[in-house]
């Protein structure tokens, strides 16, 4: 996958003379002894991180951490102090006030927190302002508009004045008004943590079900783990100025690295985070050939064996004490007939536990009905348990 945001070792000091803060920081002293030593307040210590293209990328991190300032400086509302920020390749610390005027009105818009809307303009116009600065025309405009309002579920609200929207309709325009412009990178900040929480879920659940036709790049700040969990497809962890932890969410709770990420992930409902394919193992299935002839992989589990078609498809199991009866010349097809329990590979565990609940292991396939492996109740119930924050008794 291409990286549609590269941020190379950057730094945001806020000064105008920022060099001594730099070098102290590029030796490696952190934001609080910069602070003590020279009075100057670190925004960015040091931050590197790879956006590919189509991801919804989360920066996560408690208050004053960075997130706000790292997200302004790649479109430059902030300047940063030092580093690199690529967009396609594309230097924008680099870039000229022409070519950063052309960043921000086509390649990369904002969602703000607190919507940002024009108060005294309808819905219509909050929407089309991006392309009027952007000289398209009145009916262009009108027809883009009415498009996007009517795919965040706005199409009757356009003439009507923010003022007679809830918050969560104003966050739908403010959303509308960035896909708008048709820019391929969407910068989040905070987008939803105004919003009430009913109202906030229901706008990550149409986040997500937009991205899945939009394929936009998105950056999307916040201080909510569990929002960061649920949309991400990968989270950096912001930490004074700094990234202390970056992976996917599954990776991140698995091994949090610090005890700072460990306090995030420990509320963490594991059973809605993990899938089958993560828990499953080698389900060494008898496969059966065209012409009726079977061979077999490995033992059986839990006194059965999982048999498949030689596409791989699952056939059902034959249990252990029917195997001698493979060689009498009774089918495999016929002895794996009773079918088995099976689970997608996607569902999450909270969804198979009851499948898995009978002791039998439970067959893990994919859409094609291919066998991809095994679960037993005990992997669900290893990967379900948080790591104990202190040793056991002994
Ligand atoms: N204009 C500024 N001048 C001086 N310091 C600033 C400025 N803007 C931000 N800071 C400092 O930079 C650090 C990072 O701030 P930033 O707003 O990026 O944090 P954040 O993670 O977005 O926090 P929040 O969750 O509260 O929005 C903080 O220590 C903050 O005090
Ligand atoms: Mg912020």
């Amino acid at each position: 996958m291409t990286d549609r945001i590269r941020v190379e070792h950057l730094y945001k000091v806020f000064s105008d003379m920022p060099k001594a803060a730099l070098q102290r920081l590029a030796a490696g002293a952190t934001k609080e002894q910069v602070q003590a030593e020279t009075g100057q307040v670190v925004g960015l210590n040091n931050v590197s991180l790879s956006v590919p293209a189509g991801a919804i990328y989360m920066i996560m991190g408690l208050s004053g951490s960075g997130k706000s300032t790292l997200a302004r400086c790649i479109n430059r509302l902030i300047e940063p102090t030092a580093g690199r920020i690529l967009l396609d390749g594309d230097d924008v610390v680099a870039a000229d006030a022409a070519h950063l005027r052309d960043i921000r009105r086509t390649r990369v818009s904002m969602v703000f927190q607190h919507f940002a809307l024009m108060p005294h303009r309808t819905v219509f116009e909050n929407v089309e302002f991006g392309l009027k600065l952007r000289g398209i025309s009145a009916r262009e405009r009108r027809k883009k508009a009415e498009e996007i309002l009517s795919v965040v579920g706005l199409a009757r609200w356009g003439h009507h004045l923010p003022s007679a929207l809830s918050g969560g309709m104003r966050q739908r325009v403010g959303l509308a008004r960035a896909l708008a412009t048709d820019a391929d990178v969407l910068i989040m900040d905070e987008a939803f943590s105004a919003l009430d929480p009913l109202i906030r879920t229901e706008m990550q659940d149409e986040l997500l079900r937009l991205q899945r036709t939009l394929h936009k790049t998105i950056l999307f700040i916040t201080h909510d783990f569990q929002e960061a969990l649920k949309l991400g497809t990968r989270i950096a962890i912001m930490a004074d100025g700094a990234v202390v932890r970056e992976g996917t969410p599954q990776e991140i709770v698995t091994a949090p690295g610090s005890d700072y990420v460990a306090a995030f992930t420990r509320e963490v409902d594991r059973s809605r985070l993990f899938d089958a394919r993560s828990v499953m193992v080698d389900a060494a299935p008898i496969v059966v050939r065209a012409d009726g002839t079977a061979d077999r992989a490995g033992p059986g589990r839990a006194g059965r064996s999982f048999v498949v078609d030689d596409a791989g498809r699952l056939i059902g199991t034959i249990a252990e004490a029917d195997l001698p009866r493979l060689q009498q010349g009774i089918s495999a097809r016929t002895l794996a007939a009773a079918g088995c329990a099976t689970v997608p590979g996607h569902a999450r565990l909270a969804d198979i536990a009851g499948a898995c609940s009978t002791g039998q292991p439970v067959a893990v396939i994919d859409d094609g009905g291919r066998l991809l492996g095994c679960v037993e109740p005990a992997q669900i119930l290893a990967r379900i348990a948080a790591p104990a924050a202190t040793a056991p008794h002994s």
